[in-house]
């Protein structure tokens, strides 16, 4: 019988996980990291070991949703350093989100320093170099008043969870592995409601559309405007983009979650590969014209299109060596094995 191992924070041995072999699923680990706001202040409890919460029961996240979330992942380098991907967008993006929902702002550096516990905390736990897999950091946010009224919280917690992923979609990126994704008739978010922060409602009521799409054979529903239903909107977790000529597209709309992923892909495009970029209207319509499409985020990183449906049209697109391009340079920035000219890497240890 093997002799059970014991681990204490900091320490590097991996755990045994098949890290190649996993998906996109929740994979507990011993750590998490926790502040609390209150009285004004917040205070760090630092790294905690309770998975669960306890939370009063009249608490603004449970019944109205004064809740954000944000996602975002810590890869090992070539270098054998473990890296966050710009970790203080994630912080920006919670904090205008903060401000939306009337909540107290995560202080940009408080934010920063639970992401290097936290990921210190768990290093058996992030994937090495080569697996294919990524630590996914999942920073979350609530309100927690005891209350009844329709009213912002005075109190919050502030949780980072962390947990290994493999790929968001099943087989990752190439080019055998396009996706198919059906336009929904349903809207995720309003054309001057909460779509650019990262609340979670926006989530809860994108699980129909969804579960639509899934069940009828697609990886992902695809989003209109909500305003005429006419424009490409977004997809699932991920932003759009596409190829027409030798442009790279992207939708512009108030309503779509202002992506890390994309902006660093299209600075990509523009500053290493010296592509244009046009962030502006997308219509449905012009789907006909567009050469290839595709989607990204943190966790779907870039997941090539090969299909979209809608009720009564299907357009197909072709793997395009452009989107493995993209691809290269973003997780050669990400792994340290290509220089990084934007100062994006975050080495925490
Ligand atoms: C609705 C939505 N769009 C796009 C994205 C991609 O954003 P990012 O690249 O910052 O992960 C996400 C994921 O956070 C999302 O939830």
């Amino acid at each position: 019988m093997t002799q059970p191992r014991y681990y204490f924070p900091g320490d590097t041995e991996k755990v045994n996980l098949d890290f190649a072999k996993l998906g996109f699923d929740y994979h507990p680990c011993p750590y998490r990291f926790e502040a609390v706001y209150e009285l004004g202040v917040w205070r760090s409890r630092g790294v905690v070991e309770e998975t669960s919460m306890a939370i009063p029961e009249g608490s603004q996240c449970l019944h109205y949703g004064q809740q954000l979330f944000e996602g975002m992942k810590v890869q090992t380098g070539i270098d054998g350093k473990i890296y966050a991907f710009r970790p203080r967008e994630n912080a920006r993006r919670m904090n205008e989100g903060a401000r939306y929902l009337q909540g107290a702002e995560v202080p940009e550096e408080l934010f920063i320093r639970g992401v290097e516990e936290v990921a210190l905390a768990n290093l058996p736990y992030v994937p090495p170099y080569g697996s294919g897999a990524s630590l996914y950091v999942r920073p979350f946010y609530l309100g927690i008043d005891n209350n009844v009224g329709v009213k912002p919280a005075s109190r919050f917690v502030f949780r980072i969870l962390v947990t290994p992923v493999g790929p968001y979609f099943k087989g990752g990126f190439g080019p055998d592995q396009g996706k198919s994704f059906m336009v929904s008739a349903y809207d995720r978010a309003a054309p001057m409601g909460t779509g650019h922060i990262k609340a979670g409602g926006n989530y809860a009521c994108s699980f129909q559309p969804g579960v639509e799409a899934k069940n009828a054979g697609f990886a992902e529903a695809i989003y209109l405007d909500p305003a005429e239903h006419k424009y490409i909107e977004e997809i699932g977790a991920a932003n759009f983009l596409a190829f027409k000529g030798e442009t790279l597209l992207t939708p512009k709309s108030p309503s779509v979650l202002p992506s890390i992923t994309r902006r660093s892909l299209l600075q990509i495009a523009t500053d290493i590969f010296g592509w244009p970029v046009e962030e502006r209207l997308i219509e449905l319509n012009e789907l006909d014209e567009i050469d290839a499409a595709a989607a990204c985020g943190t966790a779907a990183v870039i997941t090539w299109i090969k299909e979209i449906a809608d009720a009564d049209r299907r357009w197909t697109f072709p793997f395009d060596q452009r989107w493995q391009k993209l691809y290269d340079n973003l997780l050669g920035i990400q792994t340290a094995e290509i220089e990084d000219p934007f100062g994006w890497r975050h080495e925490i240890g």
